[in-house]
């Protein structure tokens, strides 16, 4: 733990853990004083008159609950705004319906298959042409950006081969040929405890809230914050207009996880890095993927880039097919199970999981093979968990 303590150049936000439990919580918004904010589950609101209201009108448009949690999520970013949709891929929907038929997006080539299928299979019906980089090479971006681009799409770590993009890079490059190209990075891997993403020049943070910003796996969410004032009333309309807000309930329990982000962070770094170093040396591992690893290829960006890491690390392990589905047959601490950024430690088949709707040629492409098996590494003992690790990597050869 002490190395990584060094590793990363940037010290976190001290204030983080104070914003997290406090902003957007001021006891004194509610009639009796609620220390903890209540779960509005009104559909509509008494009006003083006719389009008179006290704050809110109906459910659809705006909710305390709701407005509790935005607030708290916008300030972990130190940004001014921010818009929660029904789950991570309703807020990729939002951000697709700022654009028009037409529009062009660039994004990377190894981000999440769901995002992928969104854009390659539902988006592209309604006329978003969309074009695949890996924005971790040396691209020449007056070629990549055609008059029709409207939005940049990163996603950094990548999903799930965690390679690490320069944001900063890119999104300099990206404004410095149009300002108006709206540039997003999908944090979900990071949150904004490790990585801020708007500090490095992107206009928009997306969030599958349904991960580390909720951490117990319980509920599905998305979010989206910017300093924009312009984009985040194109949010704020499209959750209206699209019925894909957040449910008050929801909201409630992603405001409590919040609490104790930075405390649980903190956790999956030290136990994601025990587990990175133990399969890095392990026999019956052929390759481990983790930013924190000097073998990483792009460590020096991530260390420059974020504070910290996560608890995901993914690896390549010995053989094929069948190791891989004996390992994850034999895992215990471990379960089996697609998602990631719960208290609970998960393993992951990308191929046949994750990542099956991404087609089999790009899957091959981005490395997606079939020894590949990505690891989201909970908040058990760091003991339980590389013993598990050890004895399914064992039986995963007999
Ligand atoms: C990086 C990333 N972005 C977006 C999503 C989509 O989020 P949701 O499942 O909340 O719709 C996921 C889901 O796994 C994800 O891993």
């Amino acid at each position: 733990m002490s190395d990584l303590n060094n590793i990363c150049q940037l010290t976190t936000d001290p204030n983080f853990g104070t914003k997290a439990i406090h902003v957007g919580q001021d006891p004194d918004q509610w009639t009796y004083r609620n220390v903890v904010p209540p779960v509005a589950l009104t559909t509509t609101y008494k009006q003083k008159g006719p389009a008179d209201t006290y704050g809110f009108e109906y459910g659809r448009s705006g909710n305390p609950s709701r407005k509790v949690l935005q607030e708290c999520i916008a300030s972990l970013e130190n940004a001014k705004y921010c818009a929660t949709f029904s789950s991570g891929l309703g807020a990729t929907t939002a951000v697709a319906h700022l654009l028009k038929s037409g529009d062009h997006v660039l994004a990377g080539d190894d981000m999440y298959g769901g995002t992928n299928r969104y854009f390659s299979k539902v988006a592209s019906k309604f006329g978003l042409k969309i074009s695949l980089v890996d924005f971790t090479a040396n691209l020449d971006f007056n070629k990549l950006i055609l008059p029709e681009t409207k939005l940049v799409w990163m996603e950094s770590p990548t999903n799930p081969c965690l390679r690490v993009i320069d944001i900063e890079k890119i999104a300099t490059a990206i404004h410095n040929i149009r300002k108006d190209i709206t540039v997003l990075v999908d944090n979900t891997f990071m949150t904004p405890y490790f990585q801020k993403p708007l500090t490095l020049g992107a206009d928009l943070v997306l969030y599958s809230c349904s991960k580390y910003l909720n951490g117990h796996s319980d509920v599905i969410m998305g979010a989206v914050v910017t300093q924009r004032l312009d984009l985040y009333e194109g949010l704020a309309f499209n959750q209206n207009s699209l019925g894909i807000m957040s449910s008050p309930f929801d909201c409630f329990l992603v405001n409590r996880g919040l609490k104790t982000l930075h405390v649980r962070m903190m956790e999956h770094q030290k136990n994601g890095f025990a587990i990175a170093r133990f399969l890095e040396k392990h026999p019956l591992v052929e390759k481990t993927l983790h930013p924190g690893l000097p073998s990483h290829p792009q460590h020096e960006v991530a260390i420059r880039q974020c504070s910290g890491f996560s608890g995901m690390v993914s690896f390549y392990i010995k053989g094929g097919i069948k190791e891989a589905t004996k390992f994850l047959q034999t895992i215990k601490v471990f379960c089996l199970a697609e998602s990631l950024g719960g208290y609970e430690s998960l393993a992951d088949h990308p191929a046949l999981m994750t990542h099956a709707s991404v087609p089999a040629d790009e899957r091959a492409t981005l490395g997606i093979t079939d020894n590949l098996i990505r690891l989201s590494v909970g908040l058990e003992s760091e003991q339980d968990l590389i013993a598990d690790l050890d004895q399914a990597l064992n039986a995963s050869v007999k």
